[in-house]
């Protein structure tokens, strides 16, 4: 099977591409600066492909899944979904934007008769919290509400902050009798045990409010994660300047920095690092 991986200079593209070159899958790196991504197809030893997300159309030949990791993704997606379904070729990425979930879930018709998957959010968005909601609910049937949470390490890669700006102006989510609804960010909090103690821990619009009513058909979630009190009072009382995100100049000024100052967890933080996973 050949896998091409878009964003593959990215911090977490780049990673996985390792990690798929040592499991020796067949891999083309893949990415719209050529410098970098050669650069990458270099060290590791594999084809590497140079093209903008628009021309995905051109660019899929040989290929039988393409795993996209260029994100914010409401911003790549699209064409790549549209070329996968026009080639038969299978798409993941590793979102965790519900315009995305929401728009590919609305493409599940198309993708069976093309005889692909569209499988959005393979990251840890969402896919260990979305097996705690698979597992919860083969031992709860008939649950109609679902919670759920985690407690990660801190820092997170530039793109990661990227893509919570992008969204950021949209407010808080969670899904009531079945519908998404927008309500404040941090609105909620609650003490939550993840197995290693009692710890504060904020309400958020994490992916699973979209994907884990088509996992479990339950009506009514939430997600939570951990958060020290004082962060969460600094988010509330942020919360009247977050509608300055949605001036596009603000957010991309901000987004610039925020890749500039996030550099993503070190390999020692990734070796070390525990996250923890309720529900
Ligand atoms: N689900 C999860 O568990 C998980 C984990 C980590 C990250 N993520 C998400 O994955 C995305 C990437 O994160 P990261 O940490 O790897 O970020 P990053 O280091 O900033 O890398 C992003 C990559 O995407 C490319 N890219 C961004 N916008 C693009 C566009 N419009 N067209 C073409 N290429 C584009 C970048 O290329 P340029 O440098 O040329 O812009 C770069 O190669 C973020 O949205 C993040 O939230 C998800």
């Amino acid at each position: 099977m050949t896998l091409l991986l878009y964003g593959a200079y990215g911090y977490t593209g780049e990673l996985i591409a390792r990690e798929a070159v040592d499991r020796d899958l067949d891999v083309i790196v893949a990415g719209r600066n050529g410098t970098k991504t050669r650069g990458v197809g270099i060290q590791l030893g594999t084809e590497s492909r140079v093209f903008p997300a628009e021309d995905a159309a051109d660019n899929l030949g040989g290929v039988d899944a393409a795993l996209n990791c260029a994100g914010p993704f409401v911003e790549t997606y699209e064409p790549f979904v549209e070329a996968c379904l026009e080639s038969g070729t299978h798409y993941l990425d590793i979102t965790g934007e519900f315009p995305v979930f929401d728009a590919l879930a609305e493409r599940d018709r198309e993708a069976e008769k093309a005889g692909v998957c569209l499988l959005p959010g393979a990251g840890f968005d969402v896919v260990p919290t979305d097996c705690t909601a698979g597992h919860l609910h083969d031992r709860l049937q008939g649950a109609t509400h679902l919670r759920l949470g985690f407690e990660a390490p801190t820092s997170v890669s530039g793109g990661t902050v990227a893509s919570a700006i992008e969204h950021a102006s949209a407010g808080g989510k969670v899904r009531r009798d079945g519908v998404v609804e927008e309500v404040p960010l941090s609105g909620e909090s609650r003490t939550i045990d993840f197995g290693n103690g009692p710890k504060h821990a904020v309400r958020i619009p994490w992916g699973d409010v979209s994907t884990a009513y088509y996992t479990t058909g339950i009506e009514n979630v939430e997600v939570y994660t951990a958060m020290p009190e004082l962060a969460a009072r600094a988010m509330e009382v942020s919360q009247p300047v977050s509608t300055l995100l949605s001036v596009e100049p603000v957010k991309r000024g901000l987004q610039a920095l925020g890749r500039q100052l996030a550099a993503g967890p070190s390999e020692t933080e990734r070796e070390r690092g525990r996250t923890y996973v309720w529900g």
